[in-house]
């Protein structure tokens, strides 16, 4: 018999987020886009300022002096707490970058693709900031991109086996995707990976605002993630890898802090890097950025693991049950892959409806409030080309939502249609 989940405290949770409390041209906010950008809390804010008022000074272990040795220690604690949260062996094995985005483009423009293997299989619901990367490199000659299809909803994992191979170096798979929600199983696809040879890169980007990581357990070789949709500030994020696999890669993103020394050969300048995660940190880092984000996750571990996925997964169960009951209305995928995730995204069936219009509504047309969602593709291109989707609504959560926001959207899902078909 499953047990009860234990509930999340929201009003204390709430109470952490000021500007959920705020209005924007009188209306309050309801925010349900929370896969873009989870809000900020107040502590996260706090330590943002403090740290750039108090610490503002050269760190990064450029400059010794004492100021500089305080600096570099804020910034070297952020970066064991972010190995804590992903239960990581080594803090070393935490390169800190400006997100996802940055720490897929490391691994896609570092890796070593010189080998017999060329072939990188990604899937059909990746995020632009893994399919682009890859795509890019597979344009400059080094790599092939295979893409994995998605059936029912899910990445189809028994084409995923036929895909990965001999040939396969690499295989860069979101753990959960920003349009279909689910849980990848990824100890299993990392053990098909190993077993075939291939390296797996996880974008975790939005998986980790509801579910916890274990690297140790999980067995990928790289995973990546953004501070800013876990409550954390934007332009901060990580790259987990393994010390050999980070090693390996070649510093993509090369510059200062990067090199023990630049050598004289022959009189040509030969630079002789630093072991990760040195090697991919180039340039004066984003010190207050990763004091907060350490900050943005010691929130997120204070709140119980299995509440926060319960919450969630109610939250998605409430909007798809509510979705289900307005016609000319349908959720994009398999309820029970969402109920994996956080988020929901609907299309409307009815061509008299538009998503354009019912945003517009969203914001414009409701009593005192509006309803903070978002409309497009989601930077998921491939996966609506690839369903014949057109423009999809996403809503979605993080700890801080209530079941009485998704009810305000879906009451303002039904009274919109309403008032179209009136
Ligand atoms: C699944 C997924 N991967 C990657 C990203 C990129 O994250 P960032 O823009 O923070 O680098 C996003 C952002 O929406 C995402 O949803």
């Amino acid at each position: 018999m499953k047990t009860a989940a234990p509930a999340l405290d929201l009003a204390a949770v709430r109470a952490q987020f000021p500007v959920l409390e705020a209005r924007f041209g009188g209306k309050a906010l309801v925010y349900l886009d929370s896969a873009c950008t989870a809000l900020k809390s107040r502590g996260v804010a706090a330590t943002l300022a403090e740290t750039t008022e108090l610490w503002g000074g050269c760190g990064g272990k450029r400059s010794t002096h004492l100021f500089a040795q305080e600096v570099e220690g804020r910034y070297q604690e952020a970066r064991r707490t972010v190995a804590r949260f992903l239960n990581a062996e080594r803090a070393e094995d935490v390169v800190l970058t400006s997100g996802t985005t940055e720490g897929v483009n490391l691994v896609a423009r570092g890796f070593d693709f010189s080998g017999t293997r060329r072939e990188v299989v990604v899937g059909a619901w990746e995020h632009n900031s893994v399919l682009l990367p890859f795509l890019e490199a597979q344009g400059r000659g080094v790599c092939v991109l295979k893409v994995c299809p998605v059936r029912s909803g899910r990445l189809d994992l028994d084409a995923l086996d036929g895909l990965v191979g001999d040939k396969t170096a690499l295989v860069a798979l979101a753990r959960s995707s920003n349009v279909l929600g689910g849980d990848l199983p990824a100890a299993n696809v990392a053990r098909l990976c190993r077993r075939r040879g291939a390296k797996l890169l996880l974008d975790e980007a939005q998986y980790l605002s509801s579910h916890r990581e274990d690297v140790r357990a999980t067995g990928a070789d790289f995973v990546a993630f953004s501070a800013h949709k876990l409550g954390g500030p934007f332009g901060v994020g990580a790259l987990w890898g393994e010390e050999r696999a980070l090693n390996a890669l070649r510093p993509a993103k090369p510059g200062g802090g990067t090199v023990k020394e630049v050598v004289l050969e022959d009189g040509a300048p030969v630079p002789h890097w630093l072991d990760s995660p040195m090697r991919h940190e180039a340039g004066v880092p984003n010190i207050p950025g990763a004091v907060a984000f350490a900050k943005a996750l010691e929130l997120l571990g204070s709140w119980d693991p299995a509440a926060v996925r319960a919450h969630a997964e109610a939250l998605v169960r409430r909007v798809v049950a509510g979705v289900s009951r307005v016609d000319g209305a349908e959720v994009v995928g398999d309820p029970e892959a969402l109920a994996e995730g956080s988020l929901v995204a609907l299309r409307f069936t009815d061509p008299a409806l538009s998503i354009k219009d019912f945003n517009l509504y969203l914001n414009h047309e409701l009593d005192g409030r509006f309803v903070a969602v978002r409309a497009g593709e989601h930077c998921a291109h491939l996966l609506h080309a690839s369903l014949g989707l057109g423009e999809t609504l996403r809503v979605s959560f993080f700890a801080y939502t209530t079941p009485e926001e998704t009810d305000v959207f879906l009451s303002a899902l039904e009274s919109y249609v309403r008032e179209v078909r009136s």
